[in-house]
């Protein structure tokens, strides 16, 4: 059914899985349009309670968006990807049912961005989050820069998205950026363990106990997003941007001219 996800059920949960360990799971268009026909089953299916989002293979649950299709983005493509996710992203947080991001390994760029859509994130202890994209000349464009400030506060988001460096496990639990830190080894099974607690709520208690703490964080997210594609895809327009994602597809520094 799908190329670059798995999909299962677990009773009332469903899993699905960005399963691309070849590229430690970095998110593609195709794997957006994948998640997005993913979120339709979900919806439809009455059965379920509870999602959990996963990455294969260990090292990763998502390292970022697909570097080599990042290198084709221009200013347009800028703004039509970055709005796809934002949409495919958002409908994930709009579920009526919770959803449970399970990160083993590196959360970054749009993988930290796609966890932060969830209701719920569980760590592993080798996990690292992060907002890489300027060290690519860009910036976030996948609800990073309105997400992370809700959820950790504007000080700790600006120094994340200004500085590129990723956070371990401990400290993220300390932000409050992810609900709890597990071993790696017992990450789905904890995953599933909160899953099945939430299965057992009653359904509409939490759609709506959701709905309004979504509400509460509203605010003016829907202009922030539309803000932050047009940014992204300033950025997706610069000089840097084509010399930092060059840079990494070689494997050598980048030298940033400030164009
Ligand atoms: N897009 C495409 N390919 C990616 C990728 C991405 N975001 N992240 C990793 N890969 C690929 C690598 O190119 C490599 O492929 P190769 O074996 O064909 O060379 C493979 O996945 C393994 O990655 P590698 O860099 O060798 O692993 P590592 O353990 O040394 O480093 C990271 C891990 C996450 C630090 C490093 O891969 C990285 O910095 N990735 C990019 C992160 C990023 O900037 N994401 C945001 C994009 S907006």
């Amino acid at each position: 059914m799908f190329e670059n996800l798995l999909f299962e059920t677990d009773g009332p949960v469903a899993v699905l899985t960005v399963n691309r360990p070849e590229k430690l799971n970095a998110v593609d268009n195709a794997t957006v349009e994948e998640l997005d026909r993913a979120l339709a089953a979900v919806e439809k299916d009455a059965a379920l309670r509870a999602l959990i989002l996963t990455g294969a293979g260990g090292k990763a649950f998502v390292a970022g968006a697909d570097i080599g299709e990042l290198q084709r983005r221009d200013f347009i493509a800028g703004r039509t990807d970055t709005r796809r996710r934002q949409e495919v992203y958002t409908r994930i947080e709009q579920l009526e049912i919770p959803s449970i991001a399970a990160i083993g390994g590196w959360a970054l760029g749009t993988g930290l961005e796609l966890a932060m859509a969830c209701t719920l994130r569980i760590a592993a202890e080798n996990a690292k989050l992060g907002q890489p994209e300027v060290k690519l000349g860009i910036i976030p464009g996948a609800g990073g820069t309105q997400r992370l400030p809700r959820l950790v506060g504007m000080g700790r988001a600006m120094e994340m998205i200004l500085t590129g460096e990723p956070v371990d496990a401990a400290r993220a639990y300390e932000m409050g950026l992810v609900n709890r830190v597990v071993s790696p080894e017992s990450l789905m099974d904890e995953a599933l363990k909160l899953a099945k607690v939430l299965a057992k709520r009653p359904r509409l208690a939490l759609q709506y106990g959701k709905e309004a703490v979504l509400r509460f964080a509203e605010g003016s997210l829907a202009q922030g997003l539309a803000h932050e594609s047009y940014l992204h895809a300033l950025s997706c327009a610069s000089e840097d941007k084509k010399e930092g994602v060059r840079a990494f597809l070689e494997k050598r520094k980048p030298e940033f001219t400030g164009r």
